[in-house]
């Protein structure tokens, strides 16, 4: 029961992994904050994550944040200081995406992929690790297999990803100190809104490349998450296909390209 009575906060905690992830944390005891833009799922998300609670004192609540605006982000960790203490877990979630062949992606969606999917991530620790430092906790960003591997179509989604990972691992180090455990979760394709909606606008290739790890469903992956946590693993890679690609990317970067330009070829 790690996280019995534990404060968490997930960023994108109304859809997808982060609300996978919330449910799970919700059947062991955690109070919960879930942000995100959308007060409609928000709303959803709360009753659904609250009838997952093991005890009628957890506290599931949710904030319309948007993570990529700073003040923003500063402004409501103050609120929540108040209200709640430092949180004991943070795990960001939020995220967008946006595969497209690299000259067709616009100049705007650079800048808002980088926004929301690395800017999201470093404000939330802007805002919390001075409040966390005095009795430690453990934040968990979320990347991707394209975080460490930049794959086809991904030019944007990739760029980010990867500033995710830098960013993270080198945090890592300085928080260790304070006792706060930074881990990355780097998931494969994951059956959530985020891959319906960018199945529509990806192209072939993406497709064939991104497919090679599978497929995993969100509650696998946000499983996948807390027994990591749980290890104090630094990078977490859900599934065995997708910690195949990690070592072989890291053993084999070489191979790992011949085969994926293999596969480009052959779905162009
Ligand atoms: N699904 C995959 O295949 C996959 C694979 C690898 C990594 N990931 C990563 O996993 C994370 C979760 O993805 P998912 O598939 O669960 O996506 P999802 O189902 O689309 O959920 C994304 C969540 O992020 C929120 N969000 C987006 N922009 C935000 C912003 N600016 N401020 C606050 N909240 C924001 C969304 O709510 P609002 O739009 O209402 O704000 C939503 O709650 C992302 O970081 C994603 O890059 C996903």
């Amino acid at each position: 029961m790690e996280f019995n009575g534990k404060n968490v906060i997930i960023t994108g905690g109304s859809s997808g992994i982060g609300k996978s992830a919330a449910r799970i944390f919700a059947t062991k005891g955690a109070n919960i904050t879930i942000l995100a833009r959308r007060e409609d799922m928000l709303k959803r998300a709360v009753t659904e994550i609250s009838s997952s609670a093991i005890d009628t004192n957890q506290k599931i609540s949710y904030a319309r944040v948007d993570v990529s605006n700073h003040t923003e982000v500063e402004n409501w960790a103050g609120i929540y200081q108040k209200s709640s203490g430092s949180p004991d877990v943070i795990i960001n979630s939020a995220g967008i995406t946006h595969p497209g062949y690299f000259e067709e992606i616009p100049y705007e969606t650079f800048d808002e992929l980088m926004k929301i999917d690395f800017y999201g991530v470093l404000n939330m620790c802007r805002s919390f690790i001075p409040m966390m430092k005095a009795k430690g906790g453990h934040i968990v960003n979320i990347s991707s297999i394209a975080g460490f591997l930049g794959v086809f179509g991904y030019t944007g989604y990739s760029a980010a990803k990867f500033a995710v990972l830098g960013f993270s691992q080198a945090l890592r180090s300085e928080m260790k100190k304070y006792n706060i455990i930074i881990s990355v979760l780097c998931p494969p394709d994951t059956d959530t809104p985020m891959l319906e909606w960018e199945d529509k606008i990806k192209p072939k290739e993406t497709r064939a490349v991104a497919g090679t790890a599978g497929i995993m469903s969100p509650d696998d992956v946000a499983k996948a998450m807390i027994a990591g946590m749980i290890k104090k693993k630094f990078i977490i890679v859900p599934g065995f296909n997708g910690k195949f690609v990690l070592y072989a990317s890291r053993l084999a970067p070489s191979l790992v390209e011949w085969i994926m330009d293999r596969q480009i070829k052959k779905a162009g």
